[in-house]
């Protein structure tokens, strides 16, 4: 039998509102049977269509996740949304961290650590990303750069417990809507370094590893001769409701 992994459909604004809306009515029986094959299948629509798809997906096997928060409670910060109404429309998972989000915010890990505070303070399951530049990968800094990446989540959890599953996206930078896909010996490396650096966390056992960076019909069944992989971010080929079938199934 086939391994069931977990699929995260990053749409970042691909989608107008209308066209989340009408993807999501168009492919809503089918997706049942990319669900029932998939340890979860989270769509993370941008911030417009999320409180209208929670409310198409609330009797599906579809999971929500949105694609940031603030790092604030509330209060005066104009354009931001709190983990709070993520939790009150009825979302259950957050990508933070995205290396997009990272570059047009400036999110330092300070800020991070106060996102993955308040998702978890809400029982909302983070997808938080790392990556390495493409000069960082030529440098053999990757490593380094990742460590320095995970120190919100280390801090945050480090001695913590958690109750929920706790995602780590790996998504190097060069590998990101450009159609070019890591290596898997790269991968594996990356996998087992990170993997080396969270173990003295408390809740280990919590850490699901994800692979992102130009996942697609053509790339995912190389992807998948990975062991220890539990899960793939999937940007652009998640908008074509075939290509993210084929890579499911
Ligand atoms: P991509 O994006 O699949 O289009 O490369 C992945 C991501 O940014 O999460």
């Amino acid at each position: 039998m086939q391994k069931a992994y977990y699929y995260i459909a990053n749409w970042k604004m691909y989608f107008s509102y209308l066209q989340a809306i009408a993807w999501y009515n168009d492919n809503k029986n089918q997706l049942q049977q990319l669900a029932d094959a998939s340890a979860a299948l989270i769509i993370c629509p941008s911030y417009d269509s999320l409180a209208y798809i929670a409310q198409l997906t609330k009797s599906s096997p579809v999971l929500l996740g949105a694609q940031n928060c603030s790092e604030h409670l509330q209060g005066a910060f104009t354009g931001q949304i709190s983990a709070q109404s993520l939790k009150e429309i009825g979302i259950n998972y957050c990508i933070i961290g995205h290396s997009e989000v990272r570059t047009a915010c400036q999110d330092t890990n300070k800020q991070l650590k106060q996102k993955l505070q308040h998702l978890i303070e809400q029982n909302i399951i983070p997808l938080f990303c790392i990556g390495e530049s493409l000069e960082e990968y030529h440098t053999s800094t990757t490593h380094r750069s990742l460590e320095k990446q995970l120190e919100p989540i280390f801090e945050l959890l480090n001695n913590r417990s958690i109750s929920t599953p706790f995602f780590i996206a790996y998504e190097p930078l060069w590998a990101i809507g450009t159609g070019v896909v890591a290596h898997n010996e790269h991968i594996i490396s990356v996998l087992a370094a990170v993997k080396k650096i969270m173990k003295t966390c408390k809740e280990f056992h919590q850490f699901r590893f994800l692979y992102g960076g130009t996942v697609t019909s053509g790339t995912i069944s190389e992807l998948k001769k990975i062991e220890n992989l539990d899960g793939f971010l999937i940007g652009k080929a998640s908008t074509d409701f075939q290509e993210l079938k084929k890579i499911v199934l």
